[in-house]
């Protein structure tokens, strides 16, 4: 989980700083954007073929979602062998916190924005898709799809739960991987809280950026 986890995040940190180039200005007419997604396509050109590293990029995020997952899956079902009766009355929490308790949720509800996301913005297909999508016109797609308060709306809130998501995930990345003495508890705190803050309030501000009229 932990593993996983990392490779997750750390494609979400790559994924959003590349996404900034929405702020930077146009190159000879061209939205920097576009130069950035073109060149993704094409990387390790001509060593490689067009396409193929990237490819193997997705793939690997894949099969990190795909674990991640697993591992979860095979949590839950370890938690429910270790207690096989239910608890008679109302749960008393000590070590567990909103975020914790609510990990299947977020990461359900994250699951959904991203099959949204990719059907968005990736394919263009969803019947919510905005009606100009084209490939690789990334910076129009962005404007058309942001400009619909309802869409950057959900995209705020799926990031609000993403944070409960990665507040808990981070902090216990440290547990599953034997970081877990006392003395290094207010560090995890800090990462949790600063890495989740980053992640949220800088993934937010695209589609907000737009909505409110500062890129169009
Ligand atoms: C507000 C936040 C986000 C914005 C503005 C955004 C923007 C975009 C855009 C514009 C694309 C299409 C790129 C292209 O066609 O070249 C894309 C693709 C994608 N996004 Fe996001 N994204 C956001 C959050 C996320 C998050 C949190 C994830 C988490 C996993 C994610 C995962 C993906 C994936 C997997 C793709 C497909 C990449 C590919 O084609 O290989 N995005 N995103």
């Amino acid at each position: 989980m932990a593993v996983t986890g990392i490779i997750i995040i750390g494609f979400v940190v790559a994924h959003m700083v590349g996404n900034w180039k929405i702020f930077l200005p146009d190159v000879d007419g061209v939205p920097d954007i576009d130069i950035y997604a073109h060149a993704l396509r094409e990387l390790l050109v001509p060593f490689i073929p067009e396409h193929v590293t990237l490819w193997i990029l997705r793939t690997g995020l894949i099969v990190a979602f795909l674990l991640h997952i697993h591992a979860a899956y095979a949590l839950t079902i370890m938690n429910r062998q270790a207690r096989s009766e239910d608890y008679r009355g109302p749960r008393n929490y000590i070590a567990a916190n909103y975020a914790s308790r609510t990990m299947r949720w977020s990461g359900v509800i994250f699951l959904l924005f991203l099959l949204f996301h990719l059907a968005d913005l990736t394919w263009g297909t969803h019947p919510m898709a905005p009606e100009v999508w084209e490939r690789g016109e990334v910076y129009a797609n962005f404007v058309a799809t942001f400009s619909r308060p309802a869409v950057t709306a959900f995209y705020v809130a799926a990031m609000v739960a993403l944070g409960f998501h990665l507040y808990h995930g981070i902090w216990s990345m440290f547990q599953s991987l034997g970081v877990n003495n006392p003395r290094f508890n207010n560090w995890r705190r800090y990462l949790a809280t600063g890495l989740t803050a980053l992640i949220v309030v800088g993934n937010a501000i695209m589609p907000l950026a737009v909505l409110f009229g500062f890129i169009e």
